[in-house]
């Protein structure tokens, strides 16, 4: 259990929320490095808690079992156990298998055997709407046993321990949105910006260790960084290494959000940084400062002759952020840099990227999520 010692928000002026949080690990002896992650274990809603055990008609002290604990009560199941938030296909199928015949069993039946209708009904819904839909009734250990357990959420370290001894900090997007009128937030970063209170709240907390996304042993190397949003995170812990290890290789990063105004995350570092020469290059992409979207890739492409000049010299490229669709983009300039400024044929460039630069010489290193 670790105390979150500060909190603030990195994004002001802007529709998302993007939060710092700072976790003291001092005297757990929790240990990382750059590039490890945080694991947390969240909690659900109290407020959503208590909704869904009055809709049930439940009472909160009932005790139950789960595959975890022999005994427990409904209250602490529902509080930090199983996922209410968010709805899947075994609740909605055992809803249906308790409804009366007629249309509503029927259509939600069809829905229930096409993959892609399932996926969107259940996108908006969460347990409270589909019992509000479809009231049914169901007992307490019933109810249990078609929830899914709540699983960790890992988040990047955004600091060194060289610079921040005995404690953890951390870059986190807040998921928010509303649907039926009513705002929701993702379980994690719902608990972290609603119940997160400075000095006081103790979270349960574990080291996730990298072995792949770690920095070159050989100091003189350069780094080229790749983290647009919350990927700027474990780059904030590179530099802040590779300032307290005096380490000579070049380091340059590659930013990208939607408006520098309001979104240019850990600014004034960077800028401290670029005066003090402990960052070499900093290239930014903000996508909504202009009409046409400018994303990270497109930086990427158009500094491309001097982005081989650095890997044919040895250097490690390392990107963090979007799996879906940021990373394959990158993947796919690099691809194109390889081309063009290697002078290869498309194989020879994709072969370089896939094979020589990712998987003989672990110079290419992902992070994404
Ligand atoms: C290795 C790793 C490192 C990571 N590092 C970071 C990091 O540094 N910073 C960071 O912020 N995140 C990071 N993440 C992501 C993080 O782990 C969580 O996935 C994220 O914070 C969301 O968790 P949550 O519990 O708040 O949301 P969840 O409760 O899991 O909800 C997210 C889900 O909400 C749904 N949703 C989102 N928007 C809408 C909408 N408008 N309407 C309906 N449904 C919607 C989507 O289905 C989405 O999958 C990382 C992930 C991994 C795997
Ligand atoms: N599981 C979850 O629910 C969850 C929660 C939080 C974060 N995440 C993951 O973390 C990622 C980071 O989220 P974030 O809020 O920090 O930032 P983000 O959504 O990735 O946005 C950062 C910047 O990247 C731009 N971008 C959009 N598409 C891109 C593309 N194909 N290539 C390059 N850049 C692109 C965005 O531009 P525009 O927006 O202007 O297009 C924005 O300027 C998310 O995309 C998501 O994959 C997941």
């Amino acid at each position: 259990m670790a105390t979150v010692v500060d909190a603030y928000c990195i994004s002001e002026g802007s529709n998302k929320e993007t939060n710092h949080y700072i976790v003291s690990i001092r005297g757990s002896g929790l240990r990382y490095k750059p590039g490890d992650s945080l694991g947390f274990y969240p909690t659900n809603n109290p407020e959503l808690v208590k909704e869904t055990i009055r809709k049930l008609g439940f009472n909160k002290k009932t005790i139950i079992k789960t595959k975890d604990v022999a005994e427990t009560t409904l209250e602490e199941a529902l509080l930090h156990r199983f996922t209410i938030h968010r709805s899947g296909k075994k609740f909605l199928a055992a809803v249906v298998a308790k409804m009366g015949n007629g249309k509503e069993k029927k259509n939600l039946t069809e829905i229930l055997d096409d993959r892609e209708k399932v996926d969107k009904y259940l996108f908006t819904r969460d347990c409270i709407d589909i019992l509000n839909e479809n009231p049914v009734h169901f007992k307490p250990q019933e109810f249990i046993d078609i929830l899914s357990p709540i699983t960790p959420r890992l988040y990047s370290i955004s600091s060194s321990p060289k610079a921040h001894p005995g404690e953890v900090h951390l870059t986190i997007a807040i998921v928010k949105y509303n649907n039926f009128d009513r705002d929701r937030f993702g379980l994690a970063t719902g608990h972290l910006a609603n119940m997160v209170k400075v000095n006081k709240t103790k979270i349960p907390i574990y080291i996730q260790p990298t072995k792949e996304f770690i920095i070159p042993k050989d100091t003189s190397k350069d780094i080229i960084m790749v983290g647009p949003g919350t990927g700027i995170a474990p780059f904030r812990a590179f530099i802040e290494h590779r300032k307290s290890t005096a380490s000579s290789g070049r380091n340059w990063l590659f930013f990208g959000e939607v408006h520098e105004e309001s979104t240019f995350f850990y600014k004034e570092e960077w800028t401290d940084y670029m005066k003090n020469g402990h960052l070499d290059k900093l290239t930014t992409a903000f996508s909504r400062d202009q009409e046409n979207k400018i994303y990270v890739q497109h930086r990427l492409l158009s500094n491309g002759k001097e982005i081989w000049k650095w890997l044919s010299n040895g250097a490690y490229f390392y990107v963090c952020g979007d799996k879906q669709y940021m990373a394959k983009d990158v993947h796919s300039a690099l691809i194109e840099i390889a081309k063009e400024h290697g002078k290869m044929k498309k194989k020879d460039a994709e072969n370089y990227i896939n094979q020589t630069l990712m998987k003989d010489e672990h110079r290419y290193l992902r992070d994404v999520y």
